[in-house]
């Protein structure tokens, strides 16, 4: 039975599920879940992320990981870790820029915080030898050492719930089914009754990623160390159904292809750096990605491959350009950082 006909057969045993609990089902049911099963990254698969656009990506973030190290005093022993490292990619840009500093290479325990079995096995390929070892949440890699940890693109793959503004409320919205029995958007049972206007704003609110934010920050905090999150988003709050499917590149219906789409909500930024400031860390607001990845030396580094390249100057121009373009990731795309309190976090000083 496909997930589709058992979710719809649980909804009508049970009755419908909030959204949140309608992602966690697709991205992680261990029979037909996207990353549990089938995650395809990349030009053949159903979506690219920044390290699979460009070698570019993972390099600066292996500058921003040895800058930190260094502002936090230079740690004989760390732990470098990735949270949602994809088909490892990013990790091995990184590991290959780093080599130029040997004695941060030397200092770090190197963790890959992954829940995806295909995922962890396409990591272990890539990252043969590099003595990384694979843990499923953040709370099982070991703590007291300080933390250098980045993750591009995992938050917006965190469950969220939707509320419907109504005339007598807030109401959540809820995945159900139709009289003919297919999945649809509908809403809670509320007192009042009251129906949606037409167009009612809807309301996203995120504790997984909140929850996940505070757990970083009380690590940093207890620790030592920084985090630097990249992701796409709201950098101040906003309504909106941001809920989105990509299945071979084309947005499809959230409901259309459950476990055979990637689902993804914006990232809300505002929320989770409250979040981490509740939890005593320090934490700096968004950065555009074309702005941040401009501070760590992009353009020089596109030169410089162009130099060693030349036949592949359009390539890079385009490269570059899809990662700082404010019309392709360069705006949509935003970085944060958090990190012991004091910390001046590298490519967010003012
Ligand atoms: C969109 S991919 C991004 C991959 C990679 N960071 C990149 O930029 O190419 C999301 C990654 O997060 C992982 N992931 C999803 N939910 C997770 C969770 N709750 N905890 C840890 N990793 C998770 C996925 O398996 C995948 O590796």
């Amino acid at each position: 039975m496909s997930l589709k006909d058992r979710l719809k057969a649980e909804i009508a045993a049970s009755g419908p599920i909030p959204v949140a609990e309608y992602m966690v089902r697709c991205l992680h049911d261990a029979a037909d879940g996207y990353y549990a099963t089938r995650p395809a990254l990349g030009g053949g698969g159903d979506f690219v992320t920044a390290p699979l656009v460009s070698q570019m990506f993972g390099e600066l973030l292996g500058i921003w990981c040895v800058e930190s190290w260094t502002r936090l005093g230079r740690p004989e022993r760390f732990r470098l870790v990735e949270m949602g490292p994809g088909d490892g990619t990013l990790m091995s840009d990184l590991l290959r820029a780093v080599r130029l500093a040997p004695e941060f290479l030397a200092a770090a325990d190197l963790w890959l915080v992954e829940t995806s079995g295909p995922l962890k096995a396409a990591q272990a390929g890539k990252l043969a030898g590099s003595g990384a070892q694979w843990a499923d949440s953040l709370d099982a890699v070991p703590g007291g050492a300080p933390l250098v940890l980045i993750a591009n693109e995992l938050f917006d793959c965190l469950p969220a719930r939707q509320y419907v503004q109504t005339p007598g409320g807030w109401v959540e919205r809820l995945v159900g089914l139709t009289p003919e029995g297919e999945l649809t958007f509908g809403l809670a049972p509320s007192e009042h009754g009251a129906a949606p206007a037409e167009g009612a704003m809807i309301l996203e609110v995120s504790p997984a990623q909140d929850a996940l934010a505070g757990a970083i920050a009380a690590r940093v905090v207890a620790d030592g160390g920084a985090a630097l999150i990249v992701d796409y988003g709201r950098d101040k709050p906003e309504f909106g159904d941001t809920l989105q499917a990509l299945k071979g590149h084309e947005k499809v219906g959230a409901l259309d292809y459950p476990g055979e789409s990637d689902l993804t909500v914006h990232v809300d930024f505002p929320s989770l750096l409250t979040a981490a400031r509740e939890a005593g860390a320090d934490a700096t607001d968004p950065v555009p990605q074309g702005l941040f990845l401009g501070r760590l030396g992009i353009q020089h580094r596109a030169e410089a491959l162009v130099a060693a390249r030349p036949d592949r100057s359009m390539v890079i121009g385009r490269q570059l350009a899809r990662l700082v373009a404010p019309d392709q990731m360069g705006e949509l795309f935003k970085a944060v950082s958090i990190h012991q309190p004091g910390f001046e976090a590298p490519g967010f000083e003012t």
